[in-house]
């Protein structure tokens, strides 16, 4: 199939009164890493959520991996899909979060191989081995044994991917994922995240690393009060954007 990983045409959603996306187009092609970009209360948690369907989409039509999120189609009439359905979907979407929401009393192996072994139903011998590996493949092999509070910011948000890699995912989506990291831990995920976009996963990431995004993003996506305002080449988008508001917001960040 060659429909993109995820594309958004006129996606709203508000809360209340609050119109939060305001009809939100965009397109992440297969392979491709978008970052997303944009002002505090601009609305990107909220559509990342959305790709997801943690949050339901109030107009407009999202797709993942050509399938509408939270819907199936049948003709021209559109069924909710069950919950068991949107969990189904939601495994093929790995998310990483700001805080890293481990499982505190677990190890990070543990934390690892509990949604493959609970939820995919993988072999626990076999899914300890898969869990050691991914815990290699972000530079933790050494650490498995440990526990949340044993670990510093950077390796626990490291665990965290090599969690949410262990359902292989389709897609992953980021939140801010180095935010609240102590400035020294932060390219250390980076540096994993990198990775991962070479070996060509598909990544929407919420970053205001703007050194990232022009480095490793496919496209910059500019968001503010619910719309995109800019989009494309994150070197043109974040070196000479057309936008004034653009401008504005790139200023305060660099
Ligand atoms: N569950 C909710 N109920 C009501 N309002 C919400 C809810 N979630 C988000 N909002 C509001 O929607 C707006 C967009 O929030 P969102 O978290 O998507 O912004 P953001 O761009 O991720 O901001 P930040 O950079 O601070 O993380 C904000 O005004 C927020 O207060
Ligand atoms: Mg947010």
């Amino acid at each position: 199939m060659n429909a993109p990983m995820v594309r958004a045409e006129g996606v709203r959603k508000h809360f209340g009164k609050l119109e939060v996306l305001q009809g939100i187009d965009l397109t992440v092609e297969r392979g491709q890493v978008c970052c997303l970009l944009g002002p505090s209360g601009s609305g990107k948690s909220t559509f990342l959520r959305c790709i997801n369907h943690l949050e339901k989409v109030d107009g407009g039509r999202l797709t993942v991996d050509g399938e509408l999120v939270g819907y199936r189609q049948h003709g021209i009439k559109l069924h909710e899909l069950r919950e068991r359905e949107v969990a189904e979907r939601r495994r093929d979407i790995g998310m990483v979060f700001q805080r890293f929401n481990l499982f505190p009393h677990m190890t990070a192996l543990e934390n690892v191989i509990e949604a493959p072994v609970k939820v995919g139903r993988v072999p626990k011998a076999v899914a300890r081995e898969q869990a050691q590996q991914l815990l290699e493949q972000v530079g933790l092999g050494d650490r498995a044994g440990h526990y949340p509070a044993q670990l510093s910011g950077g390796q626990q948000q490291r665990v965290a991917i090599a969690r949410a890699l262990a359902m292989k995912p389709k897609l992953m989506l980021f939140d801010e994922p180095t935010s609240a990291l102590d400035p020294e831990l932060v390219g250390d995920v980076l540096d994993v995240m990198r990775d991962l976009a070479a070996d060509g996963m598909t990544m929407v990431v919420v970053t205001h690393e703007i050194g990232f995004a022009r480095e490793v993003g496919d496209t910059a996506v500019f968001m503010d009060q619910g719309v995109v305002v800019e989009a494309g080449d994150p070197r043109q988008v974040l070196a000479e954007p057309e936008q004034e508001r653009t401008r504005a917001f790139l200023s305060k960040v660099l």
